[in-house]
């Protein structure tokens, strides 16, 4: 991974810093969108198996054996058994005996088995099934509790991140057990780009002003994961590796913050 840049995760694994994000790529478009990433020099793939295109985005992936691939499992399989036989499913349709990287997709705090679900995490862990474990959308008492309830804390957790909507106070948690951040929707699903101060930062550097906010999340040691579907975005995205912004560029992006800016569910209310 020579100057790719990496975090390591507190179960001394490396992660890549930036990823690709797959959602929403539908099924004919999967295999060359991730073939593209591939290409450009993305090395690390995020899907679930509620995107519903793993088989397609396995293919993509190929002989790429080296690519960090992580899935998630879906709300409807928590429980400690169930998440064994979904977790297997998944690994069927990526055609994979491993993945880097599983992740609880919600806590869905209303079925109360995120905690069960954990424990069959560290079961697929064990059996070498999932080279690392971590959460997606979990709040502050659901990581305690399943830290406290089982003794392991998540690799990562997989949250909603962008300049619209910050985060901070969930970060500093995450800092405070050694949970690495990926961001979600990283670019605001595209909407914020036209901001101003991202548009002025753009200028300034002469680089596309996606690349100017996955570097924000870049300096702040973020992961995070855009989704794009065509070469041209997918390269801007990756320009992001290849420059950096100041301390008053990043001050700048950080006063862009809004606690009400989140676009996605609630983890708290969300139990579908
Ligand atoms: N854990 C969770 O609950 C959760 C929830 C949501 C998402 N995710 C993950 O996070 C990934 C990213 O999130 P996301 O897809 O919601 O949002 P995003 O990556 O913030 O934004 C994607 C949108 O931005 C556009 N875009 C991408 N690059 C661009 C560029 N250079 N210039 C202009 N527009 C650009 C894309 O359009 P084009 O395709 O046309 O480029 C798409 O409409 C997902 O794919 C998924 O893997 C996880």
């Amino acid at each position: 991974m020579t100057d790719y840049p990496t975090l390591t995760l507190n179960d001394d694994r490396q992660i890549p810093q930036l990823g690709f994000g797959t959602y929403k790529i539908e099924e004919d478009e999967a295999p060359q969108a991730v073939k593209t990433a591939l290409d450009v020099g993305y090395w690390l793939v995020d899907t679930a198996a509620v995107y519903g295109n793993e088989r397609v985005v396995g293919k993509g992936v190929g002989d790429w054996s080296d690519i960090f691939l992580q899935t998630k499992i879906w709300n409807e399989s928590q429980g400690y058994d169930r998440t064994l036989k979904a977790a297997d499913k998944c690994l069927e349709r990526l055609g994979r005996d491993h993945v880097d990287m599983l992740l609880i997709h919600w806590p869905c705090p209303e079925k109360d088995l995120f905690v069960d679900t954990w424990k069959a995490f560290i079961e697929l862990r064990d059996q070498g099934k999932a080279k690392s474990i971590g959460v997606s959308n979990f709040r502050e008492q659901d990581l305690k509790r399943i830290i406290d309830e089982t003794g392991v804390t998540p690799a990562l957790n997989q949250i909603e991140l962008h300049p619209s909507f910050q985060q901070r106070e969930l970060r500093k948690v995450h800092d405070d057990l050694g949970i690495v951040t990926q961001s979600w929707s990283p670019l605001g699903q595209g909407e914020g780009l036209d901001a101003g101060a991202i548009k002025d930062i753009a200028d300034e550097t002469g680089q596309p002003t996606s690349a100017v906010v996955l570097r924000w999340h870049l300096q702040h040691g973020l992961v995070p994961i855009p989704k794009s579907t065509g070469r041209d975005h997918i390269e801007q995205n990756f320009a992001a590796l290849a420059f950096e912004l100041s301390d008053d560029q990043m001050a700048r992006i950080d006063a862009l913050d809004d606690a009400g800016g989140r676009m996605g569910p609630y983890p708290a209310e969300f139990n579908g």
